[in-house]
């Protein structure tokens, strides 16, 4: 018998316990989207050139995140190592949203696409929901809350519930029915989270980079005052998911930290029905990591869907 993500050269046989069918055991469903994996690449981390790579792994595709206009990112130091993660002050730099819809035909790696976007207003953030509404391509839209707002002092659209429910209402209504997740971070997670449900989101992405600063104790001066990702913010980012799920009944995307197979089946258990891949990808290959998911699928005798939230006891 020979099972439809043999096509991974895993597995030829079934578990004793379940009846493996075509493709099934590592599908997901997000918003009504069918997702051939949970894993999806986290913004901003998947270079153009590795798109090919990850044909078969991800189970939706999702660039980096894109503003209204093109922005050429920070000026350098733009990337620091820390203990088990690294520090990143990259920016939002992308070529703005009309040039990267004349280039939509690049992420297409036969998964659905989903689009990250942010803006520097309100208003900004509804006109390019607008625009992506009718973009039959684009599968969902995710926000990406982790920016400033000039309107408000620049603090971050996901600074607090009020102004998570102002930005995900308005571009509830500019969405129309297309599906919206809502990106943030672990700061006030879960009263955000609650604001975003309540606001209209369809899913939230949790968690975004967490706040860091790296010192240069020679120069005695700031290195870099960024964002730390990987596995140094899995226990983060875990709990957030795990903390969420208790309180809101829309899907949880998990993010943070992930660079192994283990990682993710952590992330669905602790609530989470899909999970980005971000800085682990740059270690770890992607193909390892679902390699690794269905392998613990496979020894678990579960299907990934059967995951979500399956935490015994607790
Ligand atoms: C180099 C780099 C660039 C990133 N760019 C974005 C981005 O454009 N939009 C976004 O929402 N998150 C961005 N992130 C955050 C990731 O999507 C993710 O939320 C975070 O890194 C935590 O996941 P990880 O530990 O798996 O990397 C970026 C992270 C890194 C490391």
């Amino acid at each position: 018998m020979s099972f439809g993500w043999a096509y991974y050269g895993l597995f030829t046989m079934a578990s004793e316990h379940l009846e493996f069918v075509e493709s099934s055991a590592l599908a997901v469903e997000l918003c009504g989207i069918p997702l051939a994996t949970p894993l999806i690449p986290a913004a901003g981390t998947l270079a153009r050139e590795a798109l090919e790579d990850v044909r078969g792994v991800y189970g939706a595709m999702l660039p980096k995140t894109v503003t209204p206009a093109p922005r050429s990112g920070n000026p350098p130091p733009r990337v620091a190592e820390a203990a088990s993660g690294m520090v990143n002050s990259i920016g939002l730099q992308n070529p703005g949203l009309e040039r990267f819809l004349e280039d939509l035909e690049h992420y297409d790696i036969g998964a659905p696409l989903f689009v990250s976007v942010a803006a520097d207003t309100v208003g900004e953030f509804a006109a390019m929901c607008e625009r992506l509404v009718g973009e039959e391509r684009v599968a969902a839209v995710e926000l990406n809350l982790s920016c400033p707002n000039v309107e408000h002092g620049g603090l971050q659209f996901c600074a607090g519930p009020s102004a998570v429910r102002e930005v995900v209402s308005v571009c509830r209504g500019a969405l129309a029915g297309k599906p919206m997740f809502v990106k943030l971070t672990s700061e006030r997670v879960v009263a955000n989270a609650v604001a975003a449900e309540e606001a209209g989101a369809h899913a939230l992405t949790l968690i975004n980079t967490v706040p860091a600063l790296v010192v240069d104790a020679r120069a005695r001066g700031v290195f870099l005052r960024g964002g730390l990702s990987g596995p140094a913010i899995k226990p983060v980012a875990l709990r957030a998911v795990y903390e969420v799920s208790k309180v809101v009944e829309v899907p949880l995307i998990g993010v943070g930290g992930v660079a192994g197979g283990t990682d993710v089946a952590e992330f669905m258990l602790a609530g989470a029905t899909a999970v980005q891949v971000g800085s682990g990808s740059f270690v770890r290959e992607p193909q390892v990591v679902l390699e690794e998911f269905a392998a613990y699928l496979r020894e678990q005798g579960v299907f990934a869907r059967d995951l979500t939230g399956a935490l015994a006891g607790y």
